[in-house]
């Protein structure tokens, strides 16, 4: 029986969602209560090894196929080894990234159709699918600004702004479509206001749920 509560983050580049992360964190330690941080692609050894895969440069073009496919075989292992367990043991966790990631990237990013990340998805059991989502979001050209002062990018972050404006799409579109789990936040402000937003909006969650 599921008893931990799995929280996911979500936006496209250059959001703050590190710095959510850590707020969140401390937010659960002031309370004395465990929380495993975690994230996608990667994770776990093998899962890091594959996001190492996914995020160099190649001569050759990647299939937006194997982009998909890559990103779930990460995501197995990830909600196997670290999720599935800590949940069981009643931990909460949260997630640097989750399925919705492939339902922007890979499906709103790269057109993938959407039934095809679906037929993906049923393999994950749903006590693995998030109890909470925040979705960071503010304008496109706002976080690519920002990730630009961070040296040099990988490969998906060098996907053209169209690309970027597709994923923010396909994000929004979830939000919309899932209201009870997501919670959309103004990523447009300054990172401490948006981690302070994230960590009320657990709160409110949470209050809500007990
Ligand atoms: P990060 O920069 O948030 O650590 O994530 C690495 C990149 O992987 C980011 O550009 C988003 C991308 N990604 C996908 O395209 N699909 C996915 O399913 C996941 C989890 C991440």
């Amino acid at each position: 029986m599921k008893s931990g509560h799995f929280i996911t983050i979500e936006g496209t580049e250059g959001m703050g969602k590190s710095t959510v992360m850590q707020a969140v964190q401390t937010y659960f330690q002031s309370n004395q209560r465990p929380l495993v941080l975690t994230r996608e692609p990667g994770g776990t050894p093998l899962a890091e090894s594959i996001r190492a895969l996914l995020l160099a440069n190649y001569e050759e073009e990647v299939s937006e196929h194997t982009e998909l496919l890559l990103m779930f075989a990460s995501r197995y292992q990830h909600a196997q080894t670290i999720i599935a367990p800590a949940l069981k043991e009643g931990l909460n966790v949260l997630s640097d990234r989750y399925v919705d990631a492939s339902y922007a990237y890979q499906g709103g990013g790269r057109n993938i159709p959407f039934k095809h990340i679906d037929a993906l998805t049923q393999w994950i059991p749903n006590t693995l699918m998030p109890d909470l989502t925040l979705l960071l979001d503010a304008p496109v050209h706002v976080g690519l600004e920002r990730i630009q002062s961070r040296g040099e990018s990988d490969r998906i972050e060098q996907e053209k702004v169209s690309f970027f404006e597709r994923v923010r799409a396909a994000y929004l579109a979830r939000a919309k479509a899932e209201p009870n789990r997501f919670v959309v936040l103004d990523a447009s402000q300054d990172k401490e206001a948006v981690a302070a937003q994230a960590v009320s909006a657990i709160q409110q969650w949470e209050e809500a749920q007990s």
